[in-house]
């Protein structure tokens, strides 16, 4: 799977831009300013429909415009669906596949997986349990198809379980029907991502002893209460504590995984460009695990790539994917870093300037 052809209008600094794409790397440099993350953020509003900047989308419309869109034409097993993201200032929102409006950006996630890597995700190791909560979930919504529907029931039991706490006095016997339904939805969750994830730890251990020799790696899921007591006892002793916070405090919500190096919290002892290494091989371990249970790819968005990691370790990175043969797009400032990161031999490869907002490809 991979995006043949892709169409920019309105979007930031980028001006009208049409690119043939390989369906191997897509190497784009240019100055600062000129336009590059631009061109990952429309892929991911193609690919999500929303932005990875911000959460808002007036921001990413071009000053001058009213709107912008983008258009990509995705190649699955040789047959193509144009696909197309359109978001006015006015807020109106229209997301097409294959000519048909379609409601949820979940459907185009499932259309076309993305996997990111720019500074935000950094946070993998330095943010809060969400940014890891939103990792595990990334690989068990891709793998399990039943997560979604199981999700979003768990999220209604959730906050209909705080509004019954929110009250003045709650009703007992009506709590007691709520955590049937949230201790059932909550063991569902934490067994899929346990599932995803007994498959996923090893594959991140084996990429990072490709990559680099970072010693005493360490990673352990927390459901997000103790899992030496059932759930439904935990609920029951929490019950006085959730009502004065008015909160559930224990349940799949709450859930992470700690990332350790030596015994001690890889955030708290890796270098920068450790912590790059890490969560670059925590992305590439979900790709293959992907590739390998679903036949399928999904695409790379790998913003300022070269920034921060050394030659040896780019050229790994590199290396690791185009062994796993996903499309990629990959930016940089320098021509050379960028090249460099590639493969040399590898002549499935698009490159291009960026350059006050304009896209031309270049030879390699
Ligand atoms: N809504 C907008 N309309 C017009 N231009 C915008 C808008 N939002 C941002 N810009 C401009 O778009 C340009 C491109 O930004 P972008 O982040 O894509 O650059 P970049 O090539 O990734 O740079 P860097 O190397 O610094 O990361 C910037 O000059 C920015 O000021
Ligand atoms: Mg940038």
């Amino acid at each position: 799977m991979y995006l043949k052809k892709l169409d920019v209008h309105g979007l930031r600094n980028l001006k009208g831009i049409q690119l043939l794409l390989s369906p191997g790397a897509n190497l784009f440099y240019g100055q600062n300013g000129s336009g590059k993350t631009s061109l990952l953020e429309a892929i991911h509003l193609l690919g999500r429909g929303r932005s990875f900047r911000t959460r808002t989308l007036n921001p990413v419309i071009n000053q001058q415009e009213d709107s912008c869109t983008v258009f990509g034409l995705l190649e699955k097993e040789g047959v193509n669906f144009p696909m197309g993201v359109s978001r006015s200032r006015q807020g109106d929102f229209l997301f097409k596949v294959n000519g048909e409006t379609i409601n949820n950006a979940s459907t185009l996630a499932e259309m076309m997986p993305l996997l990111v890597l720019d500074s935000e995700s950094f946070h993998l190791l330095d943010g809060g349990p969400k940014y890891r909560r939103q990792y595990v979930d990334w690989g068990v919504f891709h793998v399990e198809h039943q997560y979604r529907g199981v999700w979003q029931s768990f999220r209604r039991a959730l906050k209909q379980r705080n509004s019954l706490l929110r009250r003045d006095r709650i009703d007992d016997a009506e709590m007691s029907v709520w955590d049937l339904e949230f201790v059932e939805l909550a063991e569902r969750i934490n067994g899929f991502r346990e599932a995803y994830l007994k498959e996923l730890i090893p594959k991140i251990q084996w990429v990072m002893s490709e990559l680099s020799n970072i010693e005493g790696l360490e990673f352990k899921h927390y459901a997000g209460w103790d899992k030496t007591k059932p759930l439904a006892e935990v609920l029951a002793s929490d019950r006085q504590r959730d009502m004065l916070a008015k909160v559930t405090g224990h349940g799949p919500h709450r859930a992470d995984l700690s990332v350790r190096s030596n015994k001690q919290s890889a955030n708290d002892v890796l270098s920068r460009g450790q912590t790059k290494i890490l969560v670059t091989a925590m992305q590439i371990a979900q790709g293959f695990l992907f590739h390998e249970r679903t036949g399928n790819q999904c695409l790379y968005l790998l913003d300022d790539l070269p920034s921060e990691l050394d030659l040896q370790h780019r050229e790994k990175v590199g290396e690791l994917l185009c062994r796993l043969g996903a499309q990629t797009f990959i930016t940089g400032v320098f021509l050379e870093d960028v090249v460099s990161t590639w493969p040399k031999e590898e002549t499935q490869t698009n490159m291009f300037h960026v350059e006050h907002g304009g896209i031309t490809p270049t030879e390699c």
